[in-house]
């Protein structure tokens, strides 16, 4: 693993977890920070022995958003030409299911950032929120459109033109979180999962990422389209057979990764 100033990495078998560790700025999002952990994120996902992510902030905070202080000086132009959110469509690109861990504040690109991964596991402590109109900007890495799919027009106009924010609990009604869970649980039940995922046939588990995601982001047709695409590719797989030989046989399968 190269030497990471502002993440730590950690492999626990199947799972790998990257965790946001700029603490005295509350993990704001700025450049070094963001290519650190895609860069970490894209390695987790090349490497064969790991099966499931885990991205978390710690239990102080998760992010509290791209950081103001490097965006203060930029011009319009120069938005445009860094193009810094180009980041994260490569967190979206990950192949491998990631499991956001957030206890604390998730802000902003913190927010966009846990509804970028794929399964949120919240602490008691979390809190979602889009608070860019406080500083006359709005979400810029897809929180206009993940949070409406997620919580809905209503829920998602109030939080995106107010900047409130809701707490874990209601995250969790909202559909933003799976699940809360006490905060020293959080990151044991965020990996609890992610070995879950690793017991699963991968190739399976990564068309099924990539299907519901195109739920997620178009229109029913092309979902359908890539579902039933996906569906019909996982018979070239071995994993297909011996998971189905193994219903058959009534034992338990052994998946390849093939
Ligand atoms: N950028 C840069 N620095 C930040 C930051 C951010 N988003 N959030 C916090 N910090 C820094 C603070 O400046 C402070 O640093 P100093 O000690 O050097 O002053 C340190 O982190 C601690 O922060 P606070 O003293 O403010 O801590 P608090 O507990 O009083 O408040 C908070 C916490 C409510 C999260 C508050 O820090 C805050 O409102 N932060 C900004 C949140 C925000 O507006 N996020 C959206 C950013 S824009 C965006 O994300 C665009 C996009 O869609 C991509």
């Amino acid at each position: 693993m190269p030497d990471y100033e502002y993440i730590l990495v950690e492999r626990d078998g199947p799972v790998g977890v990257v965790t946001l560790n700029r603490p005295q700025a509350l993990n704001a999002l700025f450049t070094p920070l963001v290519r650190e952990m895609v860069e970490a994120l894209e390695s987790f996902d090349a490497d064969p022995e790991i099966r499931a992510l885990v991205l978390t902030g710690g239990l102080r905070v998760f992010a509290a958003g791209a950081d103001l202080k490097e965006m203060s000086s930029q011009s319009a132009v120069d938005a445009l030409l860094n193009n810094r959110i180009a980041y994260w469509d490569r967190v979206r690109n990950i192949a491998k299911p990631i499991i956001a861990a957030v206890s604390g504040y998730a802000l902003g690109g913190g927010c966009e950032l846990a509804m970028l991964c794929d399964i949120i596991v919240a602490s008691e402590t979390a809190r979602f929120g889009q608070p860019e109109i406080n500083v006359g900007l709005i979400p810029g890495a897809g929180g206009t459109q993940r949070l409406t799919r997620t919580a809905g027009k209503y829920k998602a106009m109030e939080m995106i033109l107010t900047g409130a924010q809701i707490d874990a609990f209601e995250a969790e009604r909202r559909g933003l979180a799976n699940r809360v869970v006490p905060p020293e649980l959080l990151l044991e039940e965020a990996k609890r999962l992610g070995f879950e995922l690793a017991e699963k046939p991968p190739i399976s588990v990564r068309l099924a990422k990539r299907a519901v995601t195109k739920a997620f982001e178009s229109t029913i047709e092309a979902g359908i389209e890539l579902e039933r695409l996906s569906f019909y590719f996982l018979f070239a797989s071995e994993d297909s057979h011996e998971g189905i030989q193994a219903f058959i046989d009534k034992r338990k399968p052994e998946y390849g990764g093939r």
